[in-house]
């Protein structure tokens, strides 16, 4: 099969959160299955070119925008480790910049940004001759591409026969942009702009609403995820919307790709370690803290809780500011985070770092290492979040025996069990109301086994025996695939 992957972001090269790990994992798994996939992606001024040995291609890509055309320059690599291409479109003007979205404010231009990379898909496959027999589009930056496919092209030699995949990763982030510009930059016109039209919500076009109508399977990333946005609490204003296609969507729960994430390989770590002997991550955790300039006398006994994350309300920072205080004065444990966000939250925890200064290593930027690091020495980790599409950062916590304490929902609810002292079964501790008080009790309740030899050992060991290998999700996006060829008529 042809796969056109589109995506904002992609792992290694650009990556704000777990988009990125996704779409640089999926393709890599379909070509080990045989398929034939290609990545495209913008070129940003942040990406190392050099590191990643990628190479200007002679292509000269010629980009309808409304009534004119634009041009771009075509770049190409192979993702590290495997055979895939990837394409990166290079049009300065639009992306030779540092940032991804912008940040903290999002670009002004987001909308002609993205518009632009959802139309150069078309071009590239143009370029290249690649007659995709399906467009994956990740996310509301590739969902315009979706619809280009059910009108400009849907005629055109090399993609009469392309089927629509579009993914949701995170509904909240949709895409709204002004009518008079989208509807310009898109070619469609003013006339396709009315109200309960496809492009069209709430006055406004929004991108994400473009992707879930002109798809022809919807997907998002876990199967809790899937249900819970056909409610209004999880549906960000467009459950209407979802429960429109709602025969048509799918939750495929996103999968870890163990290359990266594995104690036993991971160079990061101070120690590697599997199951047979995962003391050695007690090592891991005394060499970490003291690379961090704790010393025998600053208690490293303490429970380490660690979180790696996006600042943002999705992620349950209001229930951590309410409570974090608290256990730090008491000496509950230590806490160790890295995150970018908002300012709001990076001022919080500045102060708890200036207040505790041996309790809370406050890390607030952007770091890989230290990510694998956190999540591989830590005794815990916390996700209370509020909403979870299916986040990934309890996946790699598992699989380092690195216990996760987390709300039930999304794809949280699907890969961690609270765990019992009777069957001594479970992986984690959880709460489902969304109150500090409830995360309280769940955080006792953990503390309680980390004083707990047996039990300890047993919730350890539970954890790293649970796999989500990206290799089985890749396998359930093909089956989707192949739905979606088979409701075009293509596939019988
Ligand atoms: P989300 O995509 O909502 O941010 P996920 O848990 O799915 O949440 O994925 C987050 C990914 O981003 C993980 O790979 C995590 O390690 C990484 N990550 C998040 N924040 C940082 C940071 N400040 N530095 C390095 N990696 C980070
Ligand atoms: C989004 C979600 C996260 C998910 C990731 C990859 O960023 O917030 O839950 O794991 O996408 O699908």
């Amino acid at each position: 099969m042809n796969i056109l992957l589109a995506s904002a972001e992609v792992a290694p090269y650009a990556k704000t959160g777990g988009l990125a790990d996704i779409t640089g994992a999926l393709p890599v798994e379909w070509k080990k299955a045989g398929e034939n996939p290609i990545v495209v992606m913008p070129k940003y001024g942040s990406i190392d070119v050099e590191k990643y040995n990628l190479k200007k291609t002679d292509y000269l890509l010629v980009v309808p925008m409304g009534f004119w055309e634009e041009y771009a320059g075509l770049w190409h690599g192979k993702l590290p480790g495997s055979d895939v291409d990837v394409y990166f479109i290079e049009h300065d003007i639009y992306f030779n910049r540092d940032g991804i979205y912008g940040d903290p404010h999002e670009y002004g231009d987001n909308d002609r940004r993205f518009i632009f990379f959802s139309r150069a898909v078309f071009s590239v496959c143009e370029a290249l001759n690649f007659a995709p027999d399906i467009i994956q589009a990740h996310d509301f930056h590739a969902a315009f591409s979706l619809a280009f496919l059910k009108s400009f092209y849907r005629n055109h030699p090399l993609f009469s026969k392309t089927a629509g995949v579009y993914t949701i990763h995170n509904l909240a982030y949709q895409g709204w942009f002004n009518p008079q510009r989208a509807m310009e930059f898109s070619g469609f016109g003013m006339k396709e702009f009315y109200p309960g039209s496809w492009f069209e919500h709430k006055g406004n076009v929004n991108a994400m609403k473009v992707g879930i109508m002109f798809a022809d399977k919807v997907t998002t990333v876990s199967p809790t995820y899937s249900q819970e946005i056909r409610w209004n609490y999880y549906g960000e204003g467009i459950d209407d919307i979802l429960n429109l296609r709602g025969a048509d969507l799918i939750g495929i729960l996103n999968g870890v790709y163990y290359d990266d994430w594995s104690p036993e390989t991971d160079k990061h770590l101070f120690h590697n370690y599997n199951l047979d002997n995962f003391h050695t991550k007690n090592h891991n955790k005394a060499d970490f803290l003291s690379s961090l300039g704790i010393e025998a006398d600053d208690r490293p006994d303490l429970p380490l809780v660690g979180m790696v994350t996006r600042l943002t309300e999705q992620k349950g920072i209001d229930l951590i500011v309410n409570k974090l205080e608290n256990h730090l004065f008491n000496e509950q444990y230590r806490f160790v985070m890295l995150g970018t966000g908002d300012y709001n939250y990076v001022n919080f925890f500045n102060y708890i770092k200036w207040k505790y200064p041996k309790l809370a290593l406050i890390n607030i930027g952007y770091n890989n290492e230290l990510a694998h690091r956190i999540i591989g020495c830590s005794d815990f980790i916390f996700m209370p979040s509020r909403f979870e599409p299916c986040g990934l950062t309890q996946m790699y916590a598992l699989s380092y025996g690195t216990i996760p304490i987390v709300r039930m929902t999304g794809g949280l609810a699907d890969t961690v069990k609270e765990y019992s002292t009777d069957s001594m079964e479970g992986t984690g501790f959880t709460f489902w109301q969304y109150n500090a008080e409830y995360f309280d009790h769940s955080i006792d309740r953990a503390l309680s086994i980390y004083y707990n030899k047996l039990h300890w050992d047993n919730i350890r060991k539970n954890a790293m025996k649970q796999r989500f290998p990206s290799e089985n999700s890749a396998k359930e996006y093909i089956q989707v695939f192949e739905w979606a060829l088979e409701k075009i008529g293509v596939l019988k």
